[in-house]
């Protein structure tokens, strides 16, 4: 008893803690614009500060006496059993963080079981990342392309490196107005450091007629600005692989309905980390809205503002099937590389199981057997 006790604390060494803390070291070691580029939401930040205080407005009632001695977190997604029920979210150029970037970042995931989701404009190839994932699971992220051929390859380069299941991102058919960014006249693509799967990519370079870096870089932006994307394509790209797809940006319970009537397979219940319309509702205000509109027909999962265990829990409670960690696991990046991302799981890992055995929760079946209510 007093040993699996012990084993419920994580090796804290002299690295930060919490968030907070993780966020204020990174701020110390990058250049004020790239950590404000990861730091920032759009507009007025309105959706970004609204991430967090969500959270803060549900408060659990906890269920006693549920024997906690066995806690089990793992997860079953489109048939594969997956050990925690989080993944780490797409975040794309992870080498404004450390030059190690993704490779750093999934190789972390790997120790702890994570499964990682691999951005299209990931600072390292997915046949790299897929390379440095070994065994661990990988998910792609898929930013739809206005030359289609060049996604289609994608997919299949995410088919045939192992990836487990493609996430399309509808939220970002163009950037958002991202104040500061704009101030600091940045632009990561820009700089070149996410271009790495466009490199390897036989149609988009046989796709350009200026092969330079700048040219590339032009192809790249090109591509990626896509306004015309609509329920059509899903419907296509559905078609067009053989592992399941989810669409991540969904807010609004119509559009998810009409996700599972075009037959899709999981959705993410995101804002984007509050980065794309700015104003927008809090991911998990509008998860119960979802989950009543889906009503368990296929897996919900949600992010934006997830910081803590306890945030899972919440998540949990209110419909989702899993959720997805952002920025945290960046901080760890940028602070001590693939390092710096162990902690950060290995923190979050440990206060979720502690959370679950106060909750009374053993197992994520259990859920239902917990209430939250609204302050
Ligand atoms: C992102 N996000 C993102 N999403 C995506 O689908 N493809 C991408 O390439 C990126 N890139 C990216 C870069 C940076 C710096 C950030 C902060 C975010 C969004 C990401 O997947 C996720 O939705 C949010 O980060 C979740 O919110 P939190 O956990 O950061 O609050």
């Amino acid at each position: 008893e007093g040993d699996a006790f012990l084993k419920n604390i994580a090796s804290q060494n002299d690295s930060p803690l919490t968030h907070e803390e993780w966020e204020q070291s990174a701020e110390q070691k990058m250049k004020a614009h790239e950590f404000g580029h990861i730091r920032s939401g759009a507009g007025a930040e309105e959706t970004l500060r609204r991430n967090r205080s969500a959270f803060s407005k549900w408060a659990i009632l906890p269920r006693m006496l549920n024997d906690v001695s066995s806690i089990d977190t793992s997860i079953t997604l489109f048939g594969h059993k997956y050990a925690h029920p989080f993944l780490l979210a797409p975040i794309g150029m992870q080498r404004l963080a450390h030059e190690d970037g993704d490779l750093a970042s999934v190789r972390a995931a790997a120790k702890w079981d994570v499964p990682f989701i691999a951005s299209t404009v990931s600072s390292y190839s997915l046949e790299d990342i897929a390379e440095a994932a070994g065994t661990n699971p990988r998910w792609f992220q898929l930013y739809w392309s206005n030359n289609e051929a060049v996604s289609y390859n994608m997919l299949k380069r995410a088919e045939q490196a192992g990836y487990e299941a493609i996430v399309v991102t509808v939220d970002t058919v163009m950037l958002g107005w991202r104040e500061e960014d704009l101030r600091n006249n940045f632009s990561p693509l820009r700089e070149g450091i996410g271009k790495a799967n466009y490199l390897n990519d036989r149609v988009f370079m046989e796709s350009l007629t200026d092969t330079s870096d700048e040219g590339i870089i032009q192809g790249i932006l090109e591509n990626i600005h896509h306004p015309s994307f609509d329920w059509k394509k899903i419907e296509d790209i559905k078609r067009a692989t053989t592992l399941p797809v989810l669409l991540k940006g969904i807010l609004h319970p119509d559009d998810a309905i009409l996700a599972v009537e075009a037959g899709i397979d999981g959705i993410i219940v995101s804002n984007h980390g509050g980065r794309q319309l700015d104003g927008v509702a809090a991911s998990l205000d509008a998860l119960p809205l979802i989950a009543e509109a889906v009503n368990g027909r296929i897996p919900l999962l949600l992010d934006s503002g997830i910081r803590r265990g306890t945030d899972l829990v919440k998540a949990l409670a209110l419909g989702a099937d899993a959720v997805l960690l952002g920025r945290p696991y960046i901080y760890g990046l940028a602070v001590a590389g693939q390092a710096g991302v162990e902690q950060v799981l290995e923190n979050f890992i440990e206060e979720t199981r502690v959370s679950l055995a106060l909750a009374g929760i053993p197992d994520i079946s259990k859920f239902a057997s917990i209430k939250l209510i609204r302050e």
